[in-house]
C-alpha cells in the first residue's frame, strides 16, 4: 500500500497565483515518488483551478477540507459533497479539530460521511482527543469518535475510508507536545482493534491509518518507521516547498 501524505492548507494561502506556485512544486515532486500518495487539500476556491493543472499526470489528488451535512437547498455559505466532487475534489477532510471547536458534532459529522460516500468523495475522518490523562480517558473518547463517524456506515465502504488521529494538543503552533512513536503506535493498535471489531480483520487491511498534529521533516522519519501509520496530515509543513519535499523524499526512502 502507498503511504499518504495529506496537505491540509487551512485558509492558506491568500491568493491563487501562490495556490498555484505551491501545487505545481508538489506536482512536479510527486512525479517523481513512487510510494507516496499526496492529496492535496486546499481551500476550496481553489480546487477547480488545481485540478485543472494536475490533470495531465494524476500524481496529485485533491481533497476539500469539509462539506455541508445537506445536500441542496437553501444554505448560505455552504458546499454540499457533489459541489466538491465536481469541482474536481476525490477527498474530504471531516470532523477537523478545527471545525469541532465551532461546532461540528460527531452527529454532523456522521452524515457528511455517509453523504461523501454517496458522492464519491472518500471521507478523511479525524478523531483525537483534546488532552490526555494518567488514567486513559482518552482511548475511550477516541473509540466514542470513530463509532459515531462510522454509525451505519456499513462494510462495503470500510476500504473508502480514511482514519486520522489528530490529538488536538499536538496540533497547530500552539501544540503543547509532540507525540511519540510509543504514544502513536498503541493508538494505531488501537484504532485497528475498533476497526476490527466492527468491520472484520480482513477489511481493516486496506483502511488507510494516518496521524497528524506537528509532523515536521525532523519527526516524520521516526514517525514512519517506528509508529504503524500510513502516512500523515500536515498543516504548517505542507506549506514550505522545501519542508514539504524533505517530508515527501523521507517517507519514500523509508
Ligand atoms: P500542523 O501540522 O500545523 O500541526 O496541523 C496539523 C493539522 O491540523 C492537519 O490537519
Amino acid at each position: 500500500m502507498k503511504k499518504i501524505v495529506i496537505a491540509n492548507w487551512k485558509m492558506n494561502p491568500q491568493s491563487l497565483r501562490e495556490a498555484e506556485d505551491l501545487f505545481k512544486n508538489v506536482k512536479k515532486k510527486s512525479s517523481k515518488l513512487k510510494k507516496v500518495k499526496i492529496i492535496i487539500c486546499p481551500p476550496a476556491v481553489y480546487i477547480e483551478r488545481l485540478r485543472k493543472l494536475s490533470e495531465k499526470t494524476n500524481t496529485t489528488f485533491l481533497g476539500a477540507q469539509d462539506c455541508f451535512y445537506r445536500e441542496y437547498g437553501a444554505w448560505t455559505g455552504k458546499l454540499s459533497p457533489k459541489m466538491l466532487r465536481n469541482v474536481g475534489a476525490d477527498f474530504v477532510i471531516l470532523g477537523h479539530s478545527e471545525l469541532k471547536s465551532l461546532g461540528d458534532t460527531y452527529d454532523d459529522i456522521n452524515i457528511k460521511v455517509k453523504l461523501a460516500l454517496k458522492n464519491k468523495l472518500t471521507p478523511i475522518i479525524c478523531v483525537g482527543e483534546e488532552n490526555r490523562d494518567n488514567q486513559g480517558t482518552y482511548f475511550s473518547m477516541i473509540e466514542k469518535q470513530i463509532l459515531s463517524a462510522l454509525s451505519g456506515v456499513g462494510s462495503q465502504f470500510s476500504d473508502k475510508i480514511i482514519i486520522a488521529y489528530e490529538p488536538i494538543w499536538a496540533v497547530g503552533k500552539d501544540a503543547k507536545k509532540i507525540i511519540s512513536p510509543e504514544e502513536l503506535i498503541q493508538i494505531v493498535i488501537f484504532i485497528k482493534k475498533i476497526l476490527a471489531d466492527k468491520y472484520g480483520v480482513e477489511k481493516i487491511k486496506k483502511i488507510n491509518i494516518l496521524y497528524g498534529g506537528s509532523v515536521n521533516f525532523r519527526n516524520v522519519e521516526e514517525l514512519i518507521q517506528k509508529s504503524g501509520v500510513n502516512g500523515f496530515l500536515i498543516g504548517r509543513d505542507s506549506l514550505v516547498y522545501k519542508n514539504f519535499n524533505n517530508i515527501l523524499d523521507i517517507i519514500e526512502n523509508s
